[in-house]
C-alpha cells in the first residue's frame, strides 16, 4: 500500500497502516502508547467458508446477524474481501476462495492482519465436500481429524503406469505406490483436536439435517455391500478430510487417495471427503499458532456431503462427475448452516464453562514435523525434524538427479549431456 491514499481510505482498512494512524491520534489524545487498541474484533467462533454459496447459507439467519461489522482485510481475496461480524464481534465469517492458494493466503492475512485478536478463537471450517461412499454419504456432516494433502505426489498418466501398479499416484521420493515419501514438504498431514471434534460433533447430531428425495433416490443406487454407509440415510460421522487442488472422480483415485490418507497417517485415517483447501487453511493457521497469534487446539473441520466421490456400480466416473454432482448440492449446502449453527452455538453457549478456558487435546495436533511440540502419532515423519526432512530431501534429491543423468548420459547423444 502506498502512503498518498487519503485518511479516510486508510482507516477504511484496517492495517498495519491504520494502526500506525492510530497510534498517533491516540498519543495526541492523551492515551498511553501502546495502549490496547479497543477496535480490535476478538471472536470467539471465526466460520471458515470457501465459495459464495457456502458463505451465504450464514447471512439472513434468526440465531445472529453476521452482516452488522463488515472489515475489510488487505490480503483477502478480491471477491470476498470483507471479514463478516456480529455486532459485537463474537462471531464472525469470511470466505477463502476456493482451493488451496487461496485459502492460504486468506487465512494469512486474517493471521497478521492486526483487525482481530484470535488467541482464543474457534476456528469452524464449513464447506461442502465430495464423499466415498464405503463411509459417509450425500447430506452427512463430516468432522475431521486428519487433513491429508493427497496429490502432493508423483503422477503418471493411468496409460502409462507399470502394469503391476495400482495407481499412477506415488508419494513424492517413492519409487511405487504404497512407499512412504521420502521427500516430505510438511503440509502432507494436519492433525486438528479430537476431543473437541467429538464435542462438535455432539453438537452437530442435535440439528435435524435437510435431505431431499433427489439425494435419496441417488443414494439408493449405490447397492454395492462396500457402499453400506454411502446408501444409508445422511448421519453425522467423524472421519478425516483429503485435500486436492484436482478435483477428481473415480473409484480408483478415491481409493488410492484412501490409500495414501492410510499410509500418512500410520494406517489412523480414514479418507471420508475430498475438498480443495483444509491443508492449506489449516498449514496457514498451524504458523500463525507458531507465532503465538492462533490456538492449534480450537480448529474444527467439518465437511459436509455434497457429491460421490466415484460413481454408483455400473454407472461411470463421468457420469459422476458430469451429471451426478446436483442431488447433494442443496442438502448439503443447508447442512453447513443447519449442523454448523449447533456448532457455534454449542460453543458460545457453553464458554464460560468449557471453551473460554480450551478443551485439552488428547491426541497429539499439528504437522508432521511436531512443528508445536509433542511427537506426531502418524508416519514416519514423526522421526523428523524439519531440517532432518531438509537435509534428507536434498541429499535424496542430488542422488536421484545423479541417477537421472546417468540414465541421460546413457540415452541422449553425447553432445547433449552435461
Ligand atoms: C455488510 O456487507 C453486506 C454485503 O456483503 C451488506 O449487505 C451489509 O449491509 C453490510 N453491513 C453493514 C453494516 O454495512
Ligand atoms: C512391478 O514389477 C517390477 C519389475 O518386475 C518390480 O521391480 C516391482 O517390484 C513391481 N512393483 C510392484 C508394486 O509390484
Ligand atoms: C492436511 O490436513 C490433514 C488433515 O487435517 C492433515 O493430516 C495433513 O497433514 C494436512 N496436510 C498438510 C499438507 O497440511
Ligand atoms: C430441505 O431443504 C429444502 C430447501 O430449503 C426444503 O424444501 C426441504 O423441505 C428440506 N427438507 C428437509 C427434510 O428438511
Ligand atoms: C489400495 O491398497 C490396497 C491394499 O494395499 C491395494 O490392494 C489396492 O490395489 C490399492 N488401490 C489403489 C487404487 O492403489
Ligand atoms: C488442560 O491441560 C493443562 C496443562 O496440562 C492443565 O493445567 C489443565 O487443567 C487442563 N484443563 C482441563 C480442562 O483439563
Ligand atoms: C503406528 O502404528 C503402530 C501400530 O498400530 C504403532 O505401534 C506405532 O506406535 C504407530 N506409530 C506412531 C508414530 O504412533
Amino acid at each position: 500500500m502506498r502512503f498518498s491514499t487519503t485518511a479516510s481510505q486508510v482507516l477504511a482498512f484496517c492495517s498495519a497502516l491504520s494502526q500506525f494512524t492510530e497510534a498517533i491520534s491516540t498519543r495526541a489524545r492523551g492515551v498511553p502508547r501502546g495502549a490496547a487498541r479497543t477496535d480490535v474484533v476478538k471472536p470467539k467462533v471465526f466460520i471458515i467458508s470457501m465459495f459464495e454459496p457456502e458463505g451465504d447459507v450464514w447471512y439472513g439467519i434468526p440465531e445472529f446477524n453476521l452482516l452488522a461489522k463488515n472489515i475489510t482485510v488487505p490480503g483477502f481475496s478480491t471477491l470476498y474481501p470483507d471479514a463478516h461480524c456480529t455486532a459485537t464481534g463474537e462471531i464472525c465469517q469470511l470466505v477463502t476462495g476456493e482451493a488451496e492458494i487461496n485459502a492460504a493466503a486468506t487465512i494469512t492475512s486474517l493471521i497478521q492482519s492486526n483487525c482481530f485478536d484470535l488467541t482464543s478463537t474457534y476456528f469452524l471450517i464449513a464447506g461442502i465436500a465430495g464423499v466415498n461412499p464405503e463411509v459417509a454419504t450425500l447430506s452427512s456432516v463430516t468432522f475431521a481429524r486428519y487433513a491429508v494433502q493427497v496429490a502432493l505426489e508423483y503422477q503418471f498418466d493411468a496409460r502409462e503406469i507399470p502394469s503391476n501398479w495400482s495407481t499412477g499416484y506415488l508419494g513424492q521420493g517413492a519409487y511405487a505406490p504404497g512407499q512412504y515419501p521420502t521427500f516430505i514438504y510438511g503440509t502432507e498431514v494436519l492433525e486438528v483436536n479430537a476431543a473437541l471434534r467429538s464435542l462438535a460433533a455432539g453438537f452437530a447430531k442435535t440439528a435435524l439435517l435437510n435431505d431431499t428425495s433427489d439425494a435419496a433416490a441417488y443414494r439408493a443406487l449405490y447397492t454395492s455391500p462396500a457402499y453400506t454407509a454411502g446408501s444409508s440415510p445422511p448421519s453425522v460421522v467423524e472421519c478425516d478430510v483429503a485435500t486436492s487442488d484436482v478435483y477428481f472422480s473415480g473409484a480408483l483415485l478415491g481409493e488410492a487417495f484412501g490409500n495414501f490418507t492410510k499410509l500418512m497417517t500410520n494406517g489412523s485415517g480414514v479418507y471420508c471427503t475430498t475438498g480443495q483447501e483444509d491443508n492449506a487453511t489449516l498449514e496457514a493457521l498451524l504458523r500463525g499458532a507458531v507465532s503465538g497469534l492462533v490456538d492449534f487446539s480450537r480448529i474444527i473441520v467439518m465437511r459436509t456431503a455434497s457429491d460421490f466421490d466415484r460413481p454408483y456400480p455400473g454407472s461411470s466416473p463421468q457420469y459422476n462427475l458430469f451429471y451426478a454432482a446436483d442431488y447433494g448440492y442443496e442438502p448439503a449446502l443447508q447442512n453447513v448452516y443447519l449442523a454448523g449453527v449447533k456448532v457455534v452455538e454449542g460453543i458460545i453457549n457453553g464458554w464460560e464453562r468449557t471453551f473460554k478456558k480450551g478443551v485439552n487435546a488428547t491426541n497429539y495436533i499439528g504437522d508432521i514435523f511436531g512443528t508445536l511440540g509433542g511427537t506426531p502419532d502418524f508416519g514416519q515423519g514423526a522421526l523428523l525434524s524439519e531440517q532432518e526432512a531438509l537435509d534428507k530431501r536434498n541429499l535424496e534429491k542430488k542422488k536421484h538427479m545423479g541417477r537421472m543423468r546417468r540414465i541421460g548420459r546413457r540415452l541422449l547423444p553425447a553432445s547433449l549431456s552435461r
